[in-house]
């Protein structure tokens, strides 16, 4: 390790680095490894950038960045059964699914073009940087972020300086803890790494029949008058209905046994709630609705669009539940999950499920609509292609 590293992980500022090899007192930070060398792998098509997941979940995002020619060249996930169903869609992969990030040195992840994060939010705490702050010493984005999630993804950057990265969050990140966490989000993005962002609310309803609004945060390292605003959405006219992704049970459909059932493909009665469940919902429903509050159930037919999908799917199903006539409703299958999400065509089911219900609905739930990322990205490309062209990927330090 160099003195330069060795001094960066003492918390020693970048600025202050620098000057230090300006003035010929330690060696610069070591040189990143040619970028050819990484793209250029054996046996592999030439990519047009490198990228790594973090937060990979299921690898939504990786699907986007791979749609724009990019190769993943590492992969964060520590939940075993997300990583099952990650390794089961992405088999060629020459990297293993790494585990918790908190435990992984930046300098242990390879240089790359684009940093990729849906990183879980959470609170900063603004206890620790006034005290800081009162005894006078400097803070930077450590003390402000330090115990978050955000604070791993903040550090990667510092040590790799990609030359763009994506982070995508929940609509609510914006007013989580009264605006505080996106304000320091912020903050540590462009005061402290010095990149220039971009923020966008996207619905995933312009691609598939569902609601779901997501927070995406376009950061590059140089001014490249990127514009989030100028992505285009397509029509709404020609928006999805519920009707295209679900089981068609007219016998058009390959059945899949797991799912549907004889040779019509009639959704599995697994999938049709307990008339315990219906009635609890239903009576919980009237109860709050006579409160004057509350949502209840989201009972929905093919003509429909989707409430959003959640990681609790699975207890319930209560906020996309599916008429079946004057009977109890049914759940969404998992395939139908995958096709709300995205990772499958309207009607296809190319997308490996190789877990259990309920853990795929937790996966699902959790992860971002794959054709509102290919958007981003495709919306990223020019920009991201111009930065790496002929140009290293910056390994800071390492
Ligand atoms: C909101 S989900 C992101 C889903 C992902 N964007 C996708 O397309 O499926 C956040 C993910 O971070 C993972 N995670 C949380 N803490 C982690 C940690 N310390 N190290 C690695 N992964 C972590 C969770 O298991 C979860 O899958």
């Amino acid at each position: 390790m160099s003195d330069y590293a060795a001094l960066l992980k003492k918390k020693v500022r970048p600025d202050q680095l620098d000057a230090m090899v300006a003035a010929g007192l330690i060696d610069g930070p070591k040189a990143a490894s040619p970028k050819l060398e990484l793209v250029h792998d054996a046996g592999k098509p030439e990519a047009a950038f490198t990228f790594i997941d973090l937060f990979a979940g299921i690898g939504g995002l990786r699907l986007g960045f791979e749609s724009i020619g990019g190769r993943c060249v590492f992969t964060s996930e520590w939940d075993k059964y997300s990583q099952k169903t990650y390794r089961a869609n992405f088999p060629d992969d020459d990297h293993e699914i790494n585990g918790d990030i908190t435990k992984i040195e930046a300098a242990d992840i390879p240089a790359h073009d684009v940093l990729l994060a849906g990183f879980p939010c959470q609170p900063f705490s603004i206890a620790g940087v006034s005290k800081k702050n009162s005894l006078n010493r400097p803070h930077g984005f450590e003390d402000k972020t330090q115990g978050t999630l955000f604070y791993d993804v903040a550090r990667i950057i510092r040590h790799h300086r990609p030359a763009a990265f994506l982070l995508e969050n929940v609509r609510n990140l914006v007013s989580h803890d009264k605006g505080r966490t996106f304000a320091t989000i912020k903050d540590v993005l462009e005061n402290d790494l010095g990149y220039r962002i971009k923020c966008r609310i996207v619905d995933g309803r312009s691609w598939v029949p569902q609601h779901r609004e997501r927070i995406f945060i376009a950061g590059f390292r140089e001014d490249s008058g990127f514009d989030f605003d100028a992505m285009p959405l397509p029509d709404k006219a020609t928006a999805p209905r519920l009707g295209s992704i679900l089981h068609p049970e007219d016998g058009s459909e390959t059945p899949d046994q797991r799912f549907v059932v004889d040779n019509i493909g009639k959704v599995n009665q697994k999938y049709t709630l307990t008339n315990h469940l219906w009635t609890y919902l239903q009576n919980y429903a009237a109860k709050h609705k006579a409160a004057g509050n509350g949502f209840g159930f989201g009972l929905c037919g093919p003509d429909d669009v989707a409430r959003t999908l959640s990681a609790r799917y699975y207890k319930d199903g209560s906020e996309i539940l599916i008429r079946q006539g004057d009977g109890v409703p049914r759940r969404l299958t998992p395939r139908e999950c995958a096709r709300l999400m995205g990772f499958d065509e309207a009607r296809g089911a190319s997308f490996t499920i190789p877990v259990s219900d309920t853990q795929a609905y937790r996966q699902f739930g959790n992860s971002v609509v794959v054709p509102v990322v290919k958007a981003v990205a495709e919306h990223m490309k020019g920009h991201i292609l111009k930065a790496v062209r002929g140009q290293a990927p910056k390994a800071g330090v390492g």
